[in-house]
């Protein structure tokens, strides 16, 4: 029998790193070591994967010594700094920050598009695609697969967690705060007046009550970092490189599930009932959509899925080759932890082979 290996979850103690140690005990079997890192500020913590206790460690070289898989779950620039020195112990890296995601010799993997592309990682890093690309990836292989897609053009409608423990903890905080005041958000400036500027950190502007037209930084041209992301990335998973892409990204205040209103093209006609077969047969796709009955997908019923839902599906009026639909996926499963153990479950496989 091969050894089991040993994995650690580098960033353990913020919103993905707890989906992660979530689903590693739900596989506890098939790994030896667990080994939680973060920064030194959590050093010492106890964290529990099931039900076992694990003692959080600082992040520094030592702690990669005998590590076969590491998950890294960082802000970019930290995970800039310590992902070479986790694979320069040996390490293969799963990360899901932007850092590495562009790069021509790191495997950015999706393993409902694009499996394969896990075993060949010349840097020892494979990338994690951003939670809102990640959403809309099993739909668009599926329906690529079988029609042929030509172009996108998405909208995002993105939670508050995609910022992290910060973003989540913040819209919490602007509700408890905006709850109770009477008629608010009727009158101009209403609401940033009783929210005041403290709360405009992780989105820019106030969440509660609002929506805001900018995720992530923002780019040339006016686009944003989460807008070009989804472009970029997605040519990229699919192998498709002239993929015409069009998105704006909007964060809302949902506390988990990025929605995505997509308009996408193929090369050919595609009726409901040929889409609704694609989808119902896609790995990694639930098709909800049955609207007569109010069943389309929405993020409080898309929270903790493993799967997108997929729905609202329907042949555009006006343009004879696309067809209009919505998905939700769980940023923080699909989008993120989920994704990250389906690509390490590939690197453990082809591991234990060569043992
Ligand atoms: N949230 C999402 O929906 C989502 C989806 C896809 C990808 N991602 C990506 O996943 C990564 C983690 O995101 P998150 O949302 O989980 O963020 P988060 O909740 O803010 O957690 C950040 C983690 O990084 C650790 N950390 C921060 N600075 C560090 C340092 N200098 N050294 C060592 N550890 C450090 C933190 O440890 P302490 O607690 O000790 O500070 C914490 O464990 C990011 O790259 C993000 O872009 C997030």
């Amino acid at each position: 029998m091969s050894r089991k290996l040993t994995v650690a979850i580098v960033g353990a103690t913020g919103v993905v790193g707890s989906i992660m140690c979530r689903l590693l005990a739900a596989e506890r079997e098939k790994w030896g070591e667990i080994r939680l890192l973060a920064s030194p500020r959590s050093a010492g913590k106890t964290l529990y994967v099931g039900d076992e206790a694990v003692t959080v460690q600082a992040i520094s070289a030592e702690a990669f010594e005998g590590v076969d898989i590491a998950h890294f779950d960082l802000p970019d620039d930290v995970s800039a700094e310590w992902v070479p020195v986790a694979t320069e112990k040996g390490a293969v890296v799963v990360d899901k920050s932007a850092t590495f995601r562009m790069d021509p010799e790191v495997p950015l993997v999706c393993p409902e598009a694009n499996p394969d592309d896990a075993h060949t990682r010349p840097k020892g890093v494979i990338a994690n695609a951003n939670c809102t690309t990640l959403a809309l990836i099993p739909t668009l292989a599926a329906l690529d697969g079988a029609f042929g897609l030509r172009s996108m053009s998405v909208s995002s409608y993105q939670a508050a967690s995609g910022s992290g423990k910060e973003g989540l903890e913040s819209l919490y905080a602007q509700i408890d705060k905006s709850a109770g005041v009477e008629r608010i958000g009727t009158e101009p400036g209403d609401v940033r007046a009783v929210l005041g500027e403290e709360y405009d950190a992780p989105f820019g502007a106030p969440l509660a009550l609002n929506v805001v037209p900018k995720v992530g930084g923002w780019r040339d041209g006016g686009w944003t970092s989460e807008e070009l992301k989804v472009r970029n990335e997605s040519r990229k998973i699919l192998g498709l490189p002239d993929l015409k892409v069009a998105s704006t990204c909007v964060r809302v205040p949902v506390a988990v599930g990025h929605s995505q209103a997509v308009h996408a093209t193929f090369e050919r006609e595609v009726s409901v009932a040929e889409a609704h077969r694609a989808l119902r047969d896609a790995p990694g796709v639930d098709l909800v959509d049955d609207p007569e009955n109010m069943e389309f997908p929405m993020p409080i019923d898309g929270v903790g899925k493993p799967g997108t839902q997929a729905g609202r599906v329907r042949r555009s009026i006006d343009f004879p080759n696309s067809l209009e639909f919505f998905v939700v996926g769980d940023n923080l499963m699909k989008g993120a932890a989920l994704n990250s153990m389906q690509v390490a479950d590939l690197v453990r496989r082809e591991l234990e082979a060569k043992q």
